[in-house]
């Protein structure tokens, strides 16, 4: 094999609970992923030289050593002592630093790339443990499925059989907005010990809904009952983002964008990840396409997406 194409889909957050902080720094949450139709096209050629180099025509994407692909070629290479080298073009469609996953989602492209253009052999497992070390969004990217649970860092993924597809108007305000910045924002301190249902930063199964949420709208299973049941009405009411009071903190104007999105007639307006994308949840995509229209002048990354 001498070359490889692959898309390299966003994600949405429909739910995204903050637990608390962990000794190491990072936030235990629970989060429920969705992968979406807006893709990023990654083209691997396989070199002899060694080399790892990446060209976008995006120029807010760094193409060096900071590139999560870059990063991924380069762990891949090191551990499996890999003699060969890849040339790598990215179609960018995904914004950038926009809670959508994008850079995530490059980092798993390309281990899944990597991992047969370099004939590796690895398993799931490894590149499961390879993404994690990339990133706390990797893991998710690195599952075949729409829909997925994630716990602990974000990186824990249980994907979900859930056959359910949505049609979303998604906003992205140029805006970049930085996950550190947005966590340290919610001001929340380190736990000292691990607590009742928390131990070496993972949350035990089971516990999700029954321990940490206590309030009952806060439970990602009563979203999941919903959209098992293709309540979409219910579901559109119960999306959630606890990090939203921590992006409207650091931008107030973002406020504004989710309160114009929230005027038209949809299921239900959040924000994605540490933002500063906003996305409503549409009963079609004739709705969300008339949103998009209508909005498309106000605000230039506008989308209609769809899960995927
Ligand atoms: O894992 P990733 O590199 O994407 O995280 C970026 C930053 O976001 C981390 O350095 C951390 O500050 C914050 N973060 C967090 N808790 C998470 C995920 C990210 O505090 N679960």
């Amino acid at each position: 094999m001498k070359s490889i194409v692959l898309q390299s889909p966003a994600k949405l957050n429909l739910f995204l609970k903050v637990v608390n902080q962990r000794p190491d720094g990072y936030h235990n949450l629970i989060t429920l992923f969705e992968r979406i139709d807006l893709c990023d096209e990654i083209k691997f050629i396989l070199t002899d030289n060694g080399q790892i180099s990446i060209s976008c025509q995006d120029k807010d994407v760094p193409c060096g050593p900071k590139n999560l692909i870059y990063k991924a070629a380069q762990l891949l290479q090191k551990d499996g002592k890999v003699k060969k080298g890849v040339k790598v073009i990215l179609d960018k469609r995904i914004p950038v630093a926009a809670g959508l996953g994008g850079g995530s989602s490059n980092g798993a492209t390309a281990l899944l790339a990597l991992n047969k253009l370099w004939n590796l052999r690895l398993k799931p497992e490894k590149l499961v443990e390879y993404g994690r070390q990339l990133g706390s969004d990797v893991p998710f990217f690195l599952y075949d499925c729409s829909w997925a649970l994630g716990t602990s860092r974000g990186d824990d993924i249980k994907p979900l059989r859930l056959k359910t597809k949505l049609w979303h108007c998604l906003i992205t305000p140029r805006l970049k907005v930085y996950s550190s910045q947005v966590f340290k924002a919610l001001g929340l301190k380190a736990a000292k010990a691990p607590c009742n249902n928390i131990s070496n930063n993972k949350i035990r199964p089971g516990s999700v809904a029954t321990n940490l949420l206590t309030k009952k709208e806060l439970d990602v299973n009563i979203l999941l009952r919903a959209l098992r049941k293709n309540d979409f009405l219910s579901a559109g009411s119960l999306l959630f983002n606890g990090l939203e009071p921590a992006i409207v903190k650091i931008y107030p104007q973002l406020a504004k964008v989710k309160e114009n999105l929230k005027r038209f007639d949809s299921l239900g307006v959040s924000f994605s990840g540490s933002g500063p994308s906003v996305f409503c949840m549409t009963e079609s995509r004739f709705q969300s396409e008339k949103i998009r229209k209508t909005l498309s002048r106000r605000y230039q990354q506008i989308f209609t997406v769809r899960t995927y």
